[in-house]
């Protein structure tokens, strides 16, 4: 039906007879001469249709926005002043021979080039909005970035293989969707969260070195960079080591950055281990753009005059922890109070500050609601730690450490961000030696921090039963910007430390046995030393796209409470399904 696309019309082409086919994107009426701008996969093209040619000129006529189009044509220049060099086909236009409708379109519901759109009305309309530019752009990009990691792990000798959609229910974190199944009354197929025991399994099998693009399925609360299926490029192989994996996927990262972007990531990247990311940043996954750290005042705090501060620093879990905002005496009370709401919000109990007006001074120098209640040592500590100059805020929270670095944590992000301290650019980080295990207050139990066929570091099996909190994992992290990109670990491949590691985890012989007894009986029959790492292919790519939630480097996503508004799903079904399914429901309706 076409000769050219928008984007192989230019000055080579003028005189030439051209078709191209596409959507009205634009249809302007100057008074007797009706421009269409034809919108195709690559972009626009001007087509003008006058009314010497009656026929086209009269189809024309007739086209609204959307219309699908196929237009024959001379190829001219534009006239002189008027080439657009926004467009690739700019410096030309399209004089219309034939006009051919090839369906009409009902009027959209928005226009396509409204930068303004709420998600609601985007999510009902996917169609259209994913003929906007931008999504256009967004799905081509992740068509890349998926092309350049399989050519990647293709030339590396990873073999693609398939796992099933269709597994059970083995809990490896977040909770499950689970699927009835009608030939097996009251029993249950679960999705996979990830495909993590196949492709151990498959390194049992001896296929050495395993990828798969793959959907993973988590019902989880949702949030920018979460969606309840969302997809990995899930790697796994044999007999290579912590640092040799994460060469290899640094590698690997390069090679997308650099295929895609044109961008050099640093060679190799830097290295953090997990304590010392808790300490200066308060997260484990810290936005290094970001050049601000956390000081550390715990042991200065214990004998103030000051409960809000002496009492959790006197905890054997509690620290006090300040920031420096540089350039913060300018902070109105209104802005410290919403910084205040901000971190409160996140459980903080509140948000004490000191002004530095003239360091040299000292206490006199300082303003601020706590000053009086501290003595000269712990101020001269706070001084001192966070190396602050006249005109700078210090930001202090006193709390369990894991509140203090909740709260420390994302306020360095959000006044990082706010106040321009964020450098422009790409900061890859692993970060690396994490405890195995992490205590669950609600339930009273240890749990795996990354996924309990982690393996411990050597000599850390023996603290597995008798003191989780001093064994740490092989496991890593990869982190970009402040987005945990990656996640991986050397696993267990011996079968009497996965047991540990269960019993541990306080898994009774019986629940080991229903659970993972396929794991079990496989690691007894020469499993090699292997390990991995997943990418949340999802988060890449929005990274790489500069967009803030993964929804939009999805063709089909989900919103945050779970629906996809196209189709309508999740949606109701008939009673004679559910009876198929051996499924009563507790509140029908139906
Ligand atoms: P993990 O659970 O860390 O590891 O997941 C790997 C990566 O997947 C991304 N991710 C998500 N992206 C979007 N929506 C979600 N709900 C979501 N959850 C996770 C993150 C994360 O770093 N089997 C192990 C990997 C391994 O050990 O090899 C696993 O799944 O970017
Ligand atoms: P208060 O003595 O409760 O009036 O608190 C004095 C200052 O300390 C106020 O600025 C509070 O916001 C702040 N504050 C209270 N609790 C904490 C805390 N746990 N960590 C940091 N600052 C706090």
């Amino acid at each position: 039906m076409r000769t050219h696309y928008s984007a192989e019309l230019g000055a080579a082409l003028i005189g030439k007879r051209v078709s191209i086919a596409g959507w009205a994107h634009r249809r302007r009426d100057h008074g007797g001469v009706i421009f269409i701008d034809l919108r195709d996969r690559d972009g626009l093209a001007q087509v003008v249709c006058d009314p010497d040619r009656a026929e086209a000129f009269r189809s024309a006529d007739r086209v609204r926005s959307e219309f699908v189009l196929r237009v024959t044509g001379l190829v001219r220049a534009r006239p002189a002043g008027t080439a657009n060099p926004n467009l690739q086909s700019g410096e030309v236009e399209v004089l219309a021979q034939e006009v051919e409708i090839l369906n009409p379109s009902l009027p959209p519901p928005f226009q396509l080039d409204d930068d303004n759109l709420s998600e609601q009305v985007r999510l009902e309309h996917r169609v259209l909005d994913l003929r906007r530019e931008p999504m256009q752009k967004n799905l081509r990009l992740r068509h890349a970035v998926a092309r350049a990691a399989r050519a990647f792990l293709d030339a590396h000798a990873f073999v693609d293989i398939e796992t099933p959609v269709l597994y059970k229910s083995t809990p490896e974190g977040a909770r499950e969707f689970l699927v009835p199944s009608r030939l097996h009354d009251g029993h249950f197929y679960a999705l996979p969260q990830s495909p993590q025991l196949f492709k151990q399994m498959l390194m049992i099998a001896g296929f050495d070195r395993y990828y798969q693009i793959v959907k993973c399925f988590r019902d989880e609360d949702l949030r920018a960079d979460r969606q309840p299926e969302f997809t990995q490029i899930d790697i796994e192989t044999s007999f290579l080591g912590e640092e040799a994996i994460r060469a290899l996927m640094e590698a690997l990262t390069r090679h997308m950055f650099r295929e895609v972007l044109g961008v050099a990531l640093p060679d190799p990247f830097p290295v953090m281990r997990y304590e010392d990311a808790m300490r200066d940043y308060g997260v484990d996954k810290p936005d290094l753009r970001i050049p601000l750290k956390l000081a550390e005042l715990t042991d200065v705090m214990r004998d103030v005059d000051f409960k809000v501060f002496s009492a959790p620093a006197s905890r054997v879990d509690g620290r006090v922890a300040a920031l420096r905002v540089p350039g913060g005496g300018t902070l109105t009370r209104g802005e410290i109070d919403a910084y205040t709401e901000f971190v409160k919000a996140l459980g903080a109990k509140g948000l004490a500050w000191i002004k530095v007006n003239e360091r040299a001074k000292g206490a006199e120098g300082l303003q601020s609601p706590i000053v009086k209640n501290l003595h000269a040592r712990a101020l001269a500590a706070i001084l001192e730690r966070t190396g602050v100059a006249d005109g700078d805020l210090i930001f202090f929270a006193a709390d369990r450490a894991d509140a203090a670095n909740a709260c420390l944590g994302a306020l360095r992000q959000r006044v990082g961000h706010e106040r321009g301290f964020a450098e422009k650019g790409w900061k890859p980080l692993w970060v690396v030696d994490f405890p195995m295990f992490e205590y669950d207050d609600e339930a009273k139990l240890w749990k795996a921090r990354h996924h309990p066929f982690t393996s411990p570091k050597d000599g850390h099996e023996q603290f597995l039963e008798s003191a989780p909190e001093k064994a740490y994992a092989k496991a890593y992290d990869l982190v970009l910007n402040g987005w945990e990109v990656a996640g991986g670990s050397v696993r267990i491949h011996r079968q009497e430390v996965q047991q540990q590691v269960f019993r541990g985890l306080k898994i009774s012989p019986e629940d080991q046995r229903a659970k993972f007894g396929f794991l079990l009986d496989a690691l007894q029959y020469g499993a090699p030393p292997h390990g991995g790492i997943a990418f949340g292919f999802d988060r890449l790519v929005a990274l790489m796209a500069g967009v803030e939630a993964i929804r939009d480097v999805m063709a089909f996503p989900k919103t945050q409470r779970g629906q996809d508004l196209l189709t309508g799903a999740p949606s109701a079904v008939t009673e004679k399904q559910l009876r198929e399914l051996h499924i009563r429901l507790r509140n029908a309706e139906q």
